[in-house]
């Protein structure tokens, strides 16, 4: 089996970081062939774009991502390649695992579970949809559709039904916000009907969030509105340590882009000490969405071992004495003897 993906290095530590993922894929020997694309700064060199049509071709071709962290120039006119991505393809599932792995600053062991979050619609709509805007009253819109909600809580538990998982949370406030975050609530509901084999859960968003500092195992898939999903998948990464190791992927029907959270980290580039986990964590969660899941689980029981026994090969943000470099070859011998 061969499957194409586009490949974007990124920015700033994004090179870095890709060239210790693609070691690691290559030596899983998982027969993808990489078509690498511009984006970002170096688009905006060559192109005079931060995103060339010729590279949104490509990831519509090839209908998969594996995307390193872009520098969003600051000034006008240049708006978030994420942000242009995400609305040219419609990628409606914004998808978060949080795993805690050993030797890191993660709160609690065993952590294991997946926040999805509606990426399209709720708080946060395109320019121009504020009710009231007047300098002394500010009034939003809060967007839910039956179809929207729909896609969500379906894609929410087809992922727990392909990856063995057992439940699904869905988070809201139907209590207070009742005519948005009820249909959220309702639809979600209906779904779970067609879905007997995994538990439904359903849970108020602020009991949600101290919960999952409390007693964070008893949840396993999480799946909410836009602006719920925004907070509680970081709050997710900070109960697992941080950035450095939380991957995330953007969904659609067309396309699905795999990435790191974190930025181009311009402050740590070409110094060979950048973390690569939140990528090849990325990778992993691509491998699985590719059905490839026993590759992805080598990604993690790798990076779990390495973390464990190899802290010589562990970048320093982690408290190794290791280096990008050291800490992909550290993984490709436990690719190799496993
Ligand atoms: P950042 O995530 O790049 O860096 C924040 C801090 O975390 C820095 O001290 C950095 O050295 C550290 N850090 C980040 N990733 C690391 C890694 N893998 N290993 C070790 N340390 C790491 O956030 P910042 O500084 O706010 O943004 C820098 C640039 O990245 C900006 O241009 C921003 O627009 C862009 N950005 C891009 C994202 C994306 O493409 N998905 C997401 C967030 C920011
Ligand atoms: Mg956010």
């Amino acid at each position: 089996m061969s499957q194409s993906i586009a490949v974007i290095k990124g920015d700033g530590i994004g090179p870095e970081i890709m060239e210790a993922t693609l070691r690691v894929l290559d030596a899983l020997d998982c027969g993808l062939t990489y078509q690498h694309i511009d984006a970002g700064l170096g688009a905006l060199e060559k192109h005079g774009t931060l995103i060339p049509q010729e590279s949104l071709d490509a990831i519509e071709k090839y209908g998969i991502a594996l995307k390193g962290p872009l520098t969003t120039p600051i000034g006008k006119g240049f708006s978030s390649i994420n942000v242009q991505l995400r609305r040219h393809f419609d990628l409606y599932a914004n998808v978060r695992p949080a795993i805690s792995f050993p030797g890191t600053r993660s709160r609690y062991d065993g952590i294991d579970m997946i926040t999805v979050r509606e990426n399209t619609e709720g708080a946060y709509l395109s320019d121009g949809q504020e009710m009231i805007d007047d300098g002394e009253t500010g009034i939003s819109v809060i967007k839910v559709t039956r179809k929207g909600s729909e896609r969500i809580v379906r894609y929410a538990f087809e992922l727990a039904k392909n990856n063995g998982r057992k439940k699904v949370t869905a988070v809201h406030k139907a209590n207070i916000i009742k005519t948005s975050s009820g249909l959220f609530l309702d639809v979600a509901r209906e779904i779970a009907k067609e879905y007997p084999e995994i538990e439904f859960q359903e849970m108020i968003v602020d009991n949600a969030c101290m919960q999952l500092v409390m007693n964070p195992h008893q949840f396993d898939v999480m799946v909410t509105t836009n602006l719920f999903g925004d907070i509680l998948s970081d709050l997710c990464a900070g109960l697992v340590g941080g950035l450095g190791l939380a991957p995330g992927a953007n969904i659609g029907e067309k396309a699905a882009i795999f990435e790191a959270v974190h930025g181009s980290a311009p402050d740590i580039e070409g110094k060979n000490i950048a973390n690569p986990c939140a990528l090849l964590l990325a990778a992993a969660q691509m491998l699985d969405h590719l059905g490839m899941n026993e590759k992805g689980d080598a990604i993690r029981q790798g990076i779990r071992t390495v973390l464990e026994t190899r802290r010589d090969m562990v970048t320093p943000d982690m408290g190794g004495t290791g280096s990008t470099d050291s800490f992909a070859q550290a993984l490709v011998e436990y690719v190799q003897s496993h």
